[in-house]
This record gives C-alpha cells, sequence and structure tokens, in this order.
C-alpha cells in the first residue's frame, strides 16, 4: 500500500496530518499541525518536502492560518488574513513552483467566494478555502496515478532505472510522480532494478526512496551520489527518472541538486533521461532555466549529519538545494496528460493548452 504523506482531519475546524520526514527511515511519526506556522516550519524544514507535496501542505496551511480570523469578521477582514497567510507561506521555499501556484489557486478562489455573495461571512470563506485545498490534494492523487500510466512503457523488463532525491508518495499527496511510473511498472508484472542515489547532503533517496521502494518490494539498491557515472559505464543503468520541482516554458527543468551532473553522464553514455512531473509544476510564466531562484540552504546541513560532523567547524560550505536540467538533455518529460518529447517551447505550450 502506498503511503500517504499528509492529509487533512475533521472539517474547518480540523488539522494537517503529515509524516514528519526528517525522522525517516528510523522511525514513523506523524506531526499535527493545528497552526499555520507549524506549516510554515514543516515546509522549512523538510518535514514535509517534494514539489507537490508542499503545494498541497500549503493550501491546507492556509486553511490553518485563516482559522485565527474570528468567524464575526467580515470578508474584506477574512481575505486580507487570507492574503496574509498566502504571503506568509509563500516566504518557506523558493524554488518549487507548486507552492505558489497552490497558493495562488486558494487565494484566487477567496476573490471569487467574496465577488460572488454579499455579506459573505468569514466561516464560509474558510470553508470554500478548504474546498480548494482538498481540490488540489485530490487533484494531485489523480495526476500521480496518470504520470505512473502515461510513462510505465519507458520502464522495461530486465532494465536497471536510476533515480535521484525522493519523487515518491512522500513527495506528494498520491503515489508520487518518478516513482509512481515504477509502481504502475511493477503493478504490471515488469521486473527491474532500481538504483538510489543517496542524494547528499540530507539523504532523501537512501533515506526516503530506498525505504519506500522497499516497503514496495522492488529491488532497490542505494548508491553514493559519485557512483552514478561508473554504473553507467559498466551498463547497469538504462533509463534515469528524476522529479522535478519547476519546469520553464522551455522545459528547462530544476530539480534536487545532482540532477544536471545525472543528466550530462546519461547524455555522455548514451541513456535515456526521464522527468516525471505533473502540470502544476510547469511555470509558463520563466521562459528558461536562468529564471529560476534556487534554494540556498545552511551551511550545517553540510557540515554535519544529525549528531555527527563530517567537516570541521567553521569550514565554508556552498550548499544550493537544486539545479537545472536543460531541456535538451530530456529524453521526455511525463506528465499527467501525457508525454512531450524532446521537449521544447512549443511542444510544452501544445501540450499543456
Ligand atoms: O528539497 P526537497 O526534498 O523538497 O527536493 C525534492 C525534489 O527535488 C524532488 O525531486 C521534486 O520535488 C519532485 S517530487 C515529486
Amino acid at each position: 500500500m502506498v503511503v500517504r504523506a499528509l492529509r487533512w482531519v475533521g472539517a474547518v475546524d480540523g488539522f494537517l496530518e503529515l509524516i514528519d520526514q526528517r525522522r525517516l527511515p528510523g522511525a514513523l511519526v506523524k506531526l499535527r499541525c493545528t497552526e499555520i506556522e507549524q506549516v510554515y516550519e514543516a515546509i522549512k524544514t523538510l518535514a514535509v518536502r517534494g514539489a507537490p507535496a508542499i503545494g498541497v501542505a500549503a493550501g491546507y496551511g492556509v486553511v490553518l492560518g485563516m482559522q485565527s480570523c474570528a468567524d464575526d469578521k467580515n470578508s474584506g477582514q477574512g481575505l486580507a488574513c487570507l492574503a496574509k497567510s498566502c504571503d506568509y507561506l509563500a516566504s518557506a521555499r523558493p524554488t518549487a513552483v507548486n507552492l505558489f501556484w497552490a497558493l495562488e489557486r486558494v487565494r484566487k478562489k477567496g476573490d471569487e467566494f467574496v465577488a460572488g455573495r454579499t455579506g459573505a461571512d468569514v466561516r464560509s470563506l474558510r470553508e470554500a478555502i478548504l474546498a480548494e485545498a482538498n481540490a488540489i490534494c485530490r487533484e494531485d492523487i489523480d495526476m500521480c496515478r496518470r504520470i505512473g500510466e502515461n510513462g510505465e512503457r519507458f520502464i522495461k523488463d530486465g532494465s536497471g532505472i536510476l533515480t535521484h532525491c525522493n519523487a515518491g508518495a512522500l513527495a506528494t499527496a498520491g503515489q508520487g510522480t518518478a516513482l509512481s511510473v515504477l509502481f504502475e511498472a511493477q503493478k504490471r508484472g515488469r521486473k527491474f532494478k532500481v538504483y538510489a542515489d543517496e542524494t547528499r547532503p540530507l539523504l532523501q533517496g537512501a533515506r526516503l526512496t530506498a525505504w519506500e521502494l522497499q516497503q514496495a518490494g522492488i529491488d532497490v539498491t542505494v548508491i553514493c551520489d559519485n557512483m552514478a557515472g561508473w554504473l553507467m559505464k559498466q551498463g547497469r543503468i538504462s533509463a534515469v527518472i528524476t522529479g522535478a520541482d519547476r519546469i520553464a516554458a522551455n522545459g528547462d527543468t530544476a530539480n534536487k541538486v545532482g540532477t544536471y551532473s545525472l543528466s550530462i553522464l546519461a547524455r555522455e553514455h548514451d541513456i535515456p533521461f526521464y522527468v516525471a512531473a505533473p502540470s502544476s509544476t510547469f511555470d509558463l510564466g520563466i521562459q528558461g532555466g536562468a529564471e529560476i531562484v534556487i534554494e540556498e540552504r545552511p551551511a550545517d546541513e553540510v557540515r554535519s549529519f544529525g549528531e555527527s560532523k563530517v567537516a570541521p567547524d567553521g569550514v565554508g560550505v556552498y550548499n544550493p538545494a537544486f539545479d537545472v536540467t536543460e531541456a535538451g538533455d530530456i529524453a521526455a518529460i511525463i506528465t499527467d496528460r501525457g508525454v512531450i518529447e524532446k521537449p521544447d517551447t512549443a511542444k510544452i505550450a501544445e501540450h499543456l493548452r
């Protein structure tokens, strides 16, 4: 059974429950968020992570933010509270576009709701926002399944598949993006081997992808990030598949740092490189990857792991969380709507129309 990374519990006065991904694979612990500040902190510290999951969490975070606005306030005050909640959550992380996409959806929903009703009360506005957050969640579950169905044919019997970071159920509300493709291939009886890059510095590959695939009974082997090229040279890798945090209009794709190097290695070894992502991860407002803001994370994530130091105190560190893979190095982008082979601006515009 696929794990459920997050869910809303109860009605409009309910709360958001998340798997605390900082604790995996050691412990499967659920976090109960009853205030917007807890959702902000969960996103910032990667308790909830992965572009689609961040978007879904943010939608519910806004519902929590609006719980602090008393029911007897007028709709204008309700909309002010909505805007404040959206602005606050938008500052949690900069790269994954799903965060901004989801916040824009709930903001728009609030405006439409109030515009269509004279004297709308705050409670019904909150209910409308919860309904929109639920719709975002449901749609994500559906998009994940479709991505898997659209991409499973790329996973051949007997193949070796390399993936980076975690683009599984933990990163979405549903069964993942890149891993959804693998789950759907498995359902169809195909046998294949997955290599999971450990994904320094926070080890999403080793901790999360390996855990998810092991739970699902898929043959998974963890490798250190610097081993990928050698495995390709040895002929162990038939395809690379990753998720995405933001895809520009021309197909340039931001994903976890290390993805770019894999795309170059794949090109060098003539191995197809696939990206799997929902429509919500495209940002047609930017033409190319150079415009994507890359998050820089704290130096201590690199200097230490948990309680253990892995570099001297105070040593200089550069810690970009993402990099950008060029569209020309992507064999295909697999989405909930189908497959964009050799992506470019025209094909992406047509695909998303
Ligand atoms: O920093 P993270 O763990 O949020 O980074 C996640 C990734 O880079 C994923 O590959 C991406 O969000 C796609 S998840 C379906």
